[in-house]
């Protein structure tokens, strides 16, 4: 066991399930929890420790679950209660741990809060959300967009006021001022802890305190609404939220908590994961996310530097060292498939998933693994955009031709960045539908699944599969994969990445390389690597001074030699 038990999220490796998209069971086309279960022992000899839930509660699924009519009831096509008493038992039988997706900072319209706050403005549910009387001209209360495109604020005819939504026109925001919103929320948590789970993975939780004021943003450069982000992001009270939430919830289970916080600064993180400021375990950052793209607009697509990539890191590994924690991740259901978007999912489709995964995973922090990961599922391009379902891309894609971008640039964009390239079936075979379902899946499976499916991937020794299983051990075997410092290497170089970590007197050098051209090292890296144990590498025959196209290799070095 670890140091200190209460510590086991700083030696484990996160699973993240979309139970959407995992494994149908009843064959209805969409996945559920029985359908999870099945899969457990597949996880288990992966060797994952913790598997996140997204949101497996009642939802219209406007926006796949994160959208929530009843906090306290499964969403009825992924089973019952007692399906997940029973998910949640077989994987503490396996000694492995689940945590839930608490999505807080707004609920469904469909939710009976949001049902009763909508009824009047004298309604006891009515301070639950954010209403707001538009500005005298008519206007909206303020030029805040919305995260999901168009205005952040949705006119009620009914009471003449407008309420806010960060997210799409269905996702309410809760007014977490009122306190008995927050006590609600605690007794929800309460409820699920009972249960047994081990955790909470939380939504967009550093969005939860408001500017209470309310202001316009800043309009920048021919935006069509206001920069928000200051009055909501990490807002006011936010701490004192996180506090309360940890003081009357958390303190009282073992269990682990990881905050999403879009941005959130490494200052930011090192007071939200420092563990005497009570509040998170640990957050997810999006700064490592956001370097493809032009300022604010994710859709607005550059190519990575590679530089920019590793002093981010850099910042994140340094920054959080000894006062708070890391969590590590290329990929979710948010985000477009890694080895398509820094690796090469044509010639080197395997060779650069696992030089990727020895990027992340020699790091310090938790490493989070999203389903289809660990065998190097890739992005999809539909030609129809009928065959896409995420709404936040139906909205941009109306936002974007109402600016004059063409049907090809935004297609372009969708195939590079869109939600749905990580929520394609898991495939698990070459049977029809890749063995996810019999029947025709919610959204269509990728095409290449006969060549890339987890049953291939087990049986073959050499597999992405495997790799991570390999690194996933080596966590639990070295310490200085967890304990460790952090130094960049090769500052400048554009297509290495290459850092040391330093724990009792030994080193561990990782040496990646970005590019499909063979790269020379240093002689300062071919010195220090010399007489060095290779831990792990992607490749057989690798030349001592010589990185090839995408290979990356560890060495563990100890004083002395
Ligand atoms: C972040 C979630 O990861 C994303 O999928 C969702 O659309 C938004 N938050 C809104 O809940």
């Amino acid at each position: 066991m670890q140091k200190n038990e209460k510590d086991w999220w700083r030696k484990s490796v996160v699973y993240q399930i979309y139970p959407q998209s995992f494994n149908d069971s009843n064959n209805d086309g969409v996945g559920d929890i029985p359908g999870i279960i099945e899969k457990l022992d597949y996880l288990k000899t992966l060797g994952v420790d913790v598997i996140w839930l997204s949101p497996i509660y009642d939802s219209p699924q406007e926006d796949n679950g994160y959208d929530i009519r009843n906090y306290r009831q499964v969403f009825e096509k992924y089973g019952t209660i007692e399906d997940l008493e029973h998910l949640i038992a077989e994987v503490h039988k396996r000694d492995m741990k689940v945590i839930l997706d608490l999505v807080v900072n707004h609920t469904s319209d469909e939710h009976p809060w949001f049902i009763e706050s909508k009824k009047g403005k004298n309604n006891s549910y009515r301070d639950y959300y954010i209403w707001k009387d538009g500005k005298a001209n008519g206007q909206s209360p303020n030029n805040w967009g919305s995260i999901f495109s168009g205005s952040a604020w949705e006119y009620d005819v009914n009471t003449e006021q407008y309420y806010l939504h960060l997210f799409a026109v269905k996702q309410p925001d809760l007014n977490w001022e009122n306190e008995k919103v927050r006590e609600n929320i605690y007794d929800m948590m309460h409820y699920w802890l009972g249960k047994g789970i081990d955790g909470f993975r939380m939504d967009v939780i550093n969005f939860i305190s408001k500017d209470q004021r309310f202001p316009d943003g800043e309009i920048k450069d021919g935006a069509l609404y206001g920069d928000s982000g200051p009055y909501f992001v990490n807002g006011p009270r936010i701490h004192e939220y996180l506090q309360e939430m940890n003081q009357k919830v958390i303190s009282h289970y073992d269990v682990m908590t990881v905050g999403e916080m879009p941005g959130a600064s490494t200052e930011d993180a090192r007071i939200y994961t420092n563990p005497e400021s009570k509040e998170l375990n640990m957050i997810f950052t999006f700064e490592h996310m956001s370097l493809d793209q032009k300022g604010d607009d994710k859709w607005d697509l550059e190519p990575l530097n590679l530089i920019d990539l590793k002093e981010n890191f850099e910042k994140w590994q340094v920054g959080l060292h000894g006062i708070g924690w890391n969590s590590l991740y290329w990929n979710n259901h948010d985000q477009p498939r890694v080895v398509s978007r820094f690796g090469d999912n044509t010639g080197y489709r395997e060779k650069s998933a696992k030089m990727l995964a020895i990027c992340l995973h020699m790091m310090q922090g938790t490493p989070y693994i999203y389903q289809g990961e660990e065998i190097g599922m890739t992005n999809v391009q539909f030609d129809d955009l009928s065959d896409y379902r995420d709404i936040e891309l139906f909205n941009m894609y109306e936002e974007k031709q109402s600016i004059s971008w063409s049907h090809d640039k935004i297609m372009e964009a969708i195939y590079a960045k869109g939600r749905d390239n990580a929520r394609t079936p898991m495939q698990w075979n070459e049977e029809k539908n890749a063995g996810f379902s019999q029947a025709d899946p919610w959204i269509k499976v990728n095409s290449n699944y006969q060549e890339i499916n987890a049953e291939k991937a087990l049986a073959d020794a050499d597999s992405i599969f495997h790799f991570y299983r390999r690194l996933i051990q080596l966590r639990k075997e070295l310490d200085i994969i967890t304990e460790g410092d952090f130094q960049l290497l090769l500052r400048d170089d554009s297509q290495i990445f290459a850092y040391k970590r330093r724990y009792n007197n030994q080193d561990l050098i990782v040496l990646c390389n970005f590019s499909s051209e063979k790269q020379d090292l240093s002689k300062d890296i071919t010195e220090r690597i010399v007489d060095a144990e290779k831990i792990i590498s992607n490749e057989d025959v690798s030349k001592p001074d010589q990185l090839s196209s995408y290979e990356a290799a560890v060495y563990l070095v100890s004083d002395g030699e």
